[in-house]
């Protein structure tokens, strides 16, 4: 049966060519990647959205919010396609407007709106690319900008030029970790508890906070342990331990090196034959690098594979209903961003991708 959709899937691309591009998250399982013309982390595929002007369509083989950026980022007359409309993210899901526009209301009472002798405000909003297009509104609203695992680091420079501290949302471990690694000591990063009057901090801690932190996580990133990374060493001494920065803070001081999925996958390819990597990333990810790989020994740090279950309801069957759709002239499971929302969240994207190391 998988056969006969393959085909159907090859069948119905090759009768729309050029008018169709299909994307591919890194995380999507091997039966959709064999049929995206671009395969890459969510910084590399909202930049392939971006340049792509002449399809009509862009089918994204990930998540809601990625297909969103794609949306706002394309052409007005191109149609961005989510093959299962069911593939969120929890993490995402994790912050939504009115507790971030609470937040920015107390902060804004805590801290009053006058930037300092430098120039720079109070607080610059920051929001990792995993959330909902009204998120990346908000923060194009409010001075603020839009981050993916892959520039973190240069897009916090660049809110601590303008800005005296960085309320840095959903994903507190990206937060946490990436701000650690430029030094700021984690007496400065207080969490934002939304349930909580200030947050659940003293006043005294927000005024001297440099990074606050939103209480969201990935469910499948936080399941990563130091004792798993500690077993890989054991049972394969010389191990290099790669992990993806969503993962808790202790496990990426744990490990040898932590960075994006385009991160994980160039080291991979910069090793020696004879390499052998412990990855704490998504499952779908390491095997398919385990098997174009064979030169190297590569195995995930998590012994019980845990795809990450929204990326995974993007089924080949799902692909192969949505072109045929498209090859009879119609268009299902668009994504569309309502140009309300998407004029300030694209002033936050382009932040991001203008901000260069
Ligand atoms: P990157 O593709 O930016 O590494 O992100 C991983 C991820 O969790 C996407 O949801
Ligand atoms: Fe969301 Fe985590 Fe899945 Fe990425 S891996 S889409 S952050 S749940």
């Amino acid at each position: 049966a998988n056969d006969e959709l393959h085909e159907r899937i090859r069948a119905a691309k090759a009768t729309l060519g050029d008018r169709v591009v299909v994307l591919g998250h890194f995380y999507q399982r091997d039966e959709v990647v064999q049929h995206a013309d671009f395969v890459g982390d969510s910084f590399q595929l909202a930049n392939a959205a971006k340049g792509k002007p002449d399809a009509e369509a862009i089918v994204f083989c990930g998540v809601h919010f990625m297909a969103e950026t794609a949306d706002m980022l394309s052409g007005p007359d191109q149609a961005v396609i989510l093959p299962n409309l069911a593939a969120g993210c929890s993490m995402a899901d994790m912050a939504n407007l009115d507790d971030v526009t609470e937040c920015w209301e107390q902060l804004e009472e805590l801290y009053g709106t006058e930037p300092d002798a430098d120039g720079r405000v109070p607080v610059i909003p920051v929001t990792y690319m995993n959330c909902s297009a009204a998120l990346k509104g908000f923060v194009g609203e409010h001075g603020g900008i839009v981050c993916t695992s892959s520039n973190a680091a240069t897009v916090l420079e660049w809110a601590f030029e303008r800005g005296q501290r960085v309320l840095f949302f959903p994903d507190q471990h990206l937060g946490r970790n990436t701000a650690k690694a430029m030094g700021v000591p984690l007496e400065q990063m207080p969490m934002w508890n939304p349930r909580k009057p200030l947050g659940g901090s003293t006043e005294t801690e927000l005024l001297d906070a440099r990074v606050l932190l939103w209480h969201g996580f990935c469910s499948v990133h936080k399941r990563f342990t130091v004792d798993q990374i500690d077993e890989a060493r054991r049972t394969h001494p010389g191990v290099h331990v790669i992990v993806h920065p969503e993962c808790p803070m202790p496990v990426v001081d744990a490990a040898d090196s932590a960075g994006s999925t385009d991160f994980i996958v160039k080291a991979i390819q910069a090793a020696p034959a004879g390499s052998t990597f412990a990855i704490g990333t998504e499952v779908n990810l390491v095997q398919r690098l385990a098997a174009e790989y064979p030169q190297h020994t590569i195995f995930c740090l998590d012994p019980v594979v845990c795809p990450c279950s929204t990326m995974y309801r993007i089924h080949p069957g799902y692909l192969a209903w949505v072109l045929e759709e498209l090859v009879a002239g119609r268009v299902v499971n668009r994504i569309e961003v309502d140009d309300s929302v998407a004029a300030p969240a694209r002033v936050a994207l382009e932040r991001m991708l203008a901000a260069k190391p």
